[in-house]
């Protein structure tokens, strides 16, 4: 940024440019953050009728992780950002844009990207919430691509964080088994394609698909908005969701492959949404894709929405699942109903992981509102887990 007064006064630190040619991106940071507290099936067994039998066999998941007191989208987005900054060897003022993918921010205003922002130190980002609820990283990501290609910026921290504990309804068994609370962010660059490097052998981002149905915009809903009575908590159709998140996700993460140039056959790694293992096992099966080569953890921390992805990819990562060259598909559905798709030659060394670790925590730190919030405690019902597991 020049040194007169008025552009030290611009926040934004984007130029405006018509778009490169033969731009495209890369993924150069990745990090995640996710509660030390567990919430076990036997803990549910407690709260609602239910049973480690019924939600492992229907779901695959055995334990989420919940945000203790204090721990928000804005708190585990930031040091999920703060990793990712630190793998990409950056500093958060090299950041142009901040995107954070949630359906459940802190607040309904300011963004969860503007304090994520401030908790990282950040003097020139743009800073933004986008909502599309599980489908988020693939549309932000999508949105930090397009920025960086149109030569607005170089470089994008992409989070995807939640805190879906507080808005699960810890009365309804049909949604309560489901959810739990992390972020995952990466640091997106621009990456500059020299002469022949055009085909489908390219590096970097390769392709996107992304789509929208309203006809589910009820059957997976929050009804809270603005307005005394709103309501906070999700209501599912979940037999409904179950039959849209089959259709849409193989038919979204086919068109992104096709739209690479490639075939399922040449894709390494697949990351989808850590929905429901039955989902993830459909969709194997209708892209004739190998489970080998699908990465699952929803065992570890259930369905937490937009971070899905992006903690998978962090895990994928640390545990030695992509390497330099291969070709990885991320897959997502979600409320909307929403759905989408990126397919994109990983190019970073794996090795960086271990650069997450020179972050402290305590320096990390998101400015709460005088007095806290009526989010930062978590539910009653909850407390008595939440106090006795740790990890
Ligand atoms: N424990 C025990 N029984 C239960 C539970 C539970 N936790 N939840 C529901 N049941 C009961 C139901 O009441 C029903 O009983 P009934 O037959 O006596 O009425 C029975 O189990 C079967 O219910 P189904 O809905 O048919 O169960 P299904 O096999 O479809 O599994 C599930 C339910 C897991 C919710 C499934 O429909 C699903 O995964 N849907 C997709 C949900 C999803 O992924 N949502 C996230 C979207 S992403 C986002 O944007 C937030």
């Amino acid at each position: 940024m020049s040194g007169d007064a008025v552009s030290e006064q611009r926040i934004g630190g984007t130029t405006g440019r018509a778009q490169v040619p033969n731009r495209t991106t890369q993924i150069t940071g990745w990090g995640h953050e996710v509660p030390s507290a567990t919430l076990t099936n036997a803990d549910l067994e407690k709260i609602v009728e239910t049973s480690d039998e019924w939600i492992t066999t229907r779901t695959g998941i055995r334990e989420r992780r919940i945000a203790s007191k204090g721990e928000t989208t804005a708190s585990m987005g930031a040091l999920a950002a703060a990793r990712a900054l630190a793998v990409a060897g950056i500093s958060a003022d090299d950041v142009d844009l901040i995107v954070v993918a949630t359906l459940t921010p802190d607040h309904l205003m300011p963004s969860t990207a503007v304090l994520i922002k401030g908790a990282l130190g950040s003097t020139r980002a743009a800073a933004f919430d986008l909502s599309a609820a599980c489908s988020g990283f693939a549309y932000a990501y999508a949105v930090a691509h397009g920025f960086i290609t149109a030569g607005l910026g170089q470089r994008a921290l992409v989070i995807g964080a939640e805190t879906l504990s507080r808005s699960v309804d810890w009365s309804d068994r049909s949604t309560c088994v489901l959810f739990g609370d992390g972020a995952g962010a990466i640091v997106l660059e621009a990456l500059d394609l020299e002469v022949g490097q055009e085909g489908t052998t390219r590096p970097g981002t390769l392709s996107f698909e992304l789509s929208a149905d309203p006809s589910g915009a009820y059957a997976l809903w929050i009804p809270g908005g603005v307005g005394d009575d709103a309501d906070p908590l999700i209501k599912m159709d979940g037999a409904k969701t179950y039959v849209y998140a089959t259709r849409t996700m193989a038919a979204v993460a086919t068109a992104a492959i096709e739209r690479a140039g490639l075939t399922p056959a040449q894709i390494d790694l697949v990351i989808p949404h850590q929905a429901n293992i039955r989902i993830i096992e459909h969709v194997s099966k209708a892209i004739s894709y190998p489970m080998e080569k699908i990465f699952v953890n929803l065992d570890k921390y259930g369905n937490t929405s937009a971070a899905s992805i992006p903690i998978a990819l962090s895990e994928a990562v640390a545990a030695g699942r992509l390497k330099p060259g291969d070709v990885f598909c991320t897959v997502a559905f979600g409320g909307g109903y929403t759905s989408g798709a990126f397919v994109t030659r990983w190019g970073a060394d794996p090795a960086h992981t271990a650069r997450a670790a020179s972050v402290d925590p305590s320096t990390i730190r998101v400015v709460r509102p005088e007095g806290g919030a009526k989010a930062d405690e978590p539910p009653a019902v909850l407390r008595a887990f939440l106090g006795a597991r740790h990890r």
